[in-house]
Order: C-alpha cells, then structure tokens, then sequence
C-alpha cells in the first residue's frame, strides 16, 4: 500500500453565487494544474458546481475544500463540501435521480455521484452535512506529460 500524500489543500467559504464561482474555477485551475484531462476537469466542477449550489440552497453557507492526494503514481482530486445546515433525513432519497425538495431538477447528487470515482455523504437532521468525493487522473490517455521523453 503505497503512502498517500495531500498536496494542496484550497479551502473555499461559500456563502453566495459568487463564492461558487470561485470554487468551481479553483477547482478547475487545480484539475488543469495536475494534468487531468478535459473531460476530467468538466467532470470535477460540474461536481463541484452541484454541492456547491446545494450548500446556498439548503444549507445557506458553508465550505469547500479541494485537494490532490498522491498515492503512489496514482492522483486524484478530492472535493469535500461541508455544511452546519438542516442536513438529510433520507440520504439515499436524495440519492435518487429527480428526488428534490427544492426547485431544483433533483439530478444534483445522482449526478455528481456518477460522474465522480468515489462519493460519500454523511448526513445529520440538525446537524449539516459532508459530501465527499474523489475523482481520479486516467493515465491511460497518453498524456504528453507521462509519455516517455
Ligand atoms: N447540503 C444539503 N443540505 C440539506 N439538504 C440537501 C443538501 N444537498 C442536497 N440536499 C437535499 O437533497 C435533495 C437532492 O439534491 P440534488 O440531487 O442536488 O437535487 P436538487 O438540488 O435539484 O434538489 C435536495 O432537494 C435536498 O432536499
Ligand atoms: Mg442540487
């Protein structure tokens, strides 16, 4: 088991539309940084963009805090949104494509689970909620950066 590193951590208060903005664009900034594809970095703040928006809308404020965690050769990009809202009474409801309690589509998490490697969410009535969730490099894609010089 090969030791795991945290290479940055970007901690981001999320307290209005603009504070999401910010999140989504450092998390894409990061993406790019470590050599996550195109695809992988539209993947990472469309998952940050949905808990982000559910943070103002259920919860009003929180955070985010992203980080790239090296294991071994391996890179991931780990995105933690933690609130002190009203939390989940049904976590797995929630889970489920097209359940919302707001006006929202109800796709936020279903998607977000999805389209990420790794999703977890611990939740408390009264308490808040964690949203944590990983999302892999593919070094399979013949990256300029990893390819043989
Ligand atoms: N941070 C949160 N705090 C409290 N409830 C939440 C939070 N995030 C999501 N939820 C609940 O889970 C439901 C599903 O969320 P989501 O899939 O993002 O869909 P939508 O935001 O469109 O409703 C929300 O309608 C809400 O009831
Ligand atoms: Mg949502």
């Amino acid at each position: 088991m090969s030791l795991t590193r945290t290479l940055t951590k970007t901690r981001v208060a999320i307290h209005n539309d603009v504070d999401v903005v910010v999140a989504i664009q450092k998390g894409r900034m990061l993406a790019q940084a470590h050599g996550f594809s195109t695809n992988e970095q539209y993947i990472t703040v469309t998952a940050i963009s949905e808990v982000a928006h559910n943070i103002i809308n259920y919860a009003r404020c929180g955070e985010i805090t992203l980080d790239i965690v090296e294991q071994g050769k391996r890179c991931a990009i780990l995105i933690v949104a933690t609130d002190a809202g009203p939390g989940i009474p049904d976590v797995q409801q929630a889970l489920k494509d097209g359940y919302s309690t707001g006006a929202g589509l109800g796709l936020g998490l279903s998607g977000a689970r999805r389209l990420m490697d790794e999703f977890e969410i611990v939740s408390e009535v009264g308490k808040g909620t964690t949203v944590t969730m990983w999302k892999w490099r593919n070094d399979n894609n013949n990256r300029a950066k990893n390819s043989r010089s």
